[in-house]
Order: C-alpha cells, then structure tokens, then sequence
C-alpha cells in the first residue's frame, strides 16, 4: 500500500524544535538553523509560516549582497527618485518572517544592518531614506547555515551569532524519514525503508568516505525516481551516490554499501 502524495509545508520533527522555534517567536527573538543540506532547515520555515498563517520572505545570502539589497534603495525613473523597500524592509512593514538562507556567505558589512532589528530594539534603522521601522510583533528574523560548507575564510561574527535562538537540526531517526519518504513520494514502505537503510550506511561511514553524507532530499529524489518506474538500483546511483561526489563518479566502496541493500 503506498501513502497519498503530499507537498507543501509538512514538517517532521526530529526532536522538539519547531516547539523551540514557536517559543523564539511568541518570545520575539530571531532564530539562526544550522544543519547539513537536505535536512529540513527550509522545509522547518515554511511549516512556521503555513503554522502562523505569516508569509515568508526568503532572501538567498550570497559575497555580492549588499545592506541595500537587504534594506532598499533610490531609484531614478524618468527624473523621478523614489525610494523602494527592499525585502527586508517589506518583511519587517508587513510582519512577516524574514528567512536569510546561507547567511555566512553574506559579508559582515551587510549584516550590520540587522543588528538593531534582532536585539531588544527590533528596529530597522533606513538611514539613506532616513526612516525608523520598529517590527510589529508578528514580525521574525530567521537564518540558516550548513556549518559543513563554511570555510575558515567565512564565519559569522560572534556579535551576530549570540543574538540568535540557535537551533541545530539533523537528519531525523529512520523510522521518521522512512515517514517523511512515503509522504513525499508514495512510495511502499520497503522501498522507503531500503532507501533509509542506504543512507544510514554510508552516514555512518562517511568519515572512510571523505563526503558530506546523503541527505533526506535525496532519499525523496531516489523515491520519486522509483515511483516513475525506474528500477531502485539506478534512482539510488543517480539521485543518492552520484551526487555525493563532484565529479558524479561512484567509488566502489560506495556501490557496495548500496549493493548490500539493494541486492
Ligand atoms: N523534517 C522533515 N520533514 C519533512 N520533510 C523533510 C524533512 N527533512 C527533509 N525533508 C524533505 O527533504 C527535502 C529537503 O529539505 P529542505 O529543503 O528543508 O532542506 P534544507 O535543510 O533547507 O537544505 P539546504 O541547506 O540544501 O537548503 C524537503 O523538500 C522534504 O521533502
Ligand atoms: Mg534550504
């Protein structure tokens, strides 16, 4: 028997923290997400926002942004100049949930500016258009980041990472992901259960491995391949192995991890 497929904003908890993160909100204090890739950091966002009826703003960090594209800027339209909100700025107005993704790829210069907004003051401060916006309460800050991927080069200033309510999430034990993987794919328990036993293997050797382990993402890939009818053998190697080195080659040591599961 294979589960109705379902997609939006399910979350699963591995432990108790989306009570956590509710109480950050009720409490009004920002929330900073660390965990691998594909263990439910954005997923956990969304199921916030669809929890509090709130729209969520998702602002992608990245070397190249800066505080105006956080805040917003003058712009000249047919010798007009107007100020335009950026997304921050629309998130704090409208008091919504602001979600910086990869918030260590953003410079320190940018940051600067969210440092009056996830204090006591929760304040924006526009100087260039010379304005103050205090957050209304529904109003929440939230980052992410994958410690993995931070290079010596990029961290996150100890003045910003002690305003945040930190929040570690982690793949979730295997009977729940085998849960998540039926729900996501509909597909039957024992390929879920296959699928979940794979990862578990190589998550455990992933130090022999040298490799960041496979995440719930593509355990759901893998099953989503196998229920358009491609045989479990190959959606693994395509959606779980290959990917997990950079060049998609799959070491032997790999392919008989998975050869043990899937015979
Ligand atoms: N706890 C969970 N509950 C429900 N689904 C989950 C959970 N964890 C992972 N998933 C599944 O894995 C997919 C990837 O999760 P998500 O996009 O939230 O990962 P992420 O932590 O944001 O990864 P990245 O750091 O790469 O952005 C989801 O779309 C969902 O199918
Ligand atoms: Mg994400």
């Amino acid at each position: 028997m294979t589960a109705a497929v379902r997609s939006g904003s399910d979350y699963v908890q591995a432990g108790n923290e989306v009570d956590v993160v509710l109480a950050a909100y009720r409490s009004r204090l920002p929330v900073m997400l660390t965990g691998p890739t594909g263990c439910g950091k954005t997923r956990l966002v969304e199921h916030l926002g669809a929890q509090l009826g709130l729209p969520v703003v998702t602002i992608s960090c990245h070397d190249d942004l800066t505080s105006a594209d956080l805040v917003g800027r003058f712009t000249v339209s047919g010798g007009d100049v107007a100020w335009h909100d950026g997304p921050l700025t629309r998130a704090v107005k409208t008091g919504a949930i602001c979600y910086l993704d990869e918030v260590v790829e953003a410079r320190h210069d940018s940051l600067a500016v969210l440092h009056a907004l996830t204090d006591h003051r929760r304040t924006l401060y526009l100087d260039r258009s010379d304005e103050v916006v205090t957050a209304p309460d529904s109003f929440m800050l939230i980052s992410s980041y994958n410690p993995a991927y931070r290079s010596t080069l990029k961290d996150l200033k100890p003045s910003f990472r002690q305003r945040f309510v930190t929040v570690p999430l982690t793949y979730l034990p295997p009977d729940r992901e085998r849960d998540v993987i039926i729900a996501e794919a509909g597909v039957a328990a024992g390929v879920a259960e296959r699928l979940v036993s794979c990862a578990t293997a190589i998550r455990g050797a992933d130090k022999a491995f040298h490799l960041e382990p496979p995440s719930t993402r593509v355990l759901v890939a893998a099953a989503r391949l196998t229920a358009a009818g491609v045989d479990e053998f190959t959606a693994v190697e395509s959606c779980v192995l290959a990917p997990l080195s950079s060049d998609g080659a799959i070491s032997d040591g790999l392919r008989a991890v998975a050869s043990a599961v899937f015979p």
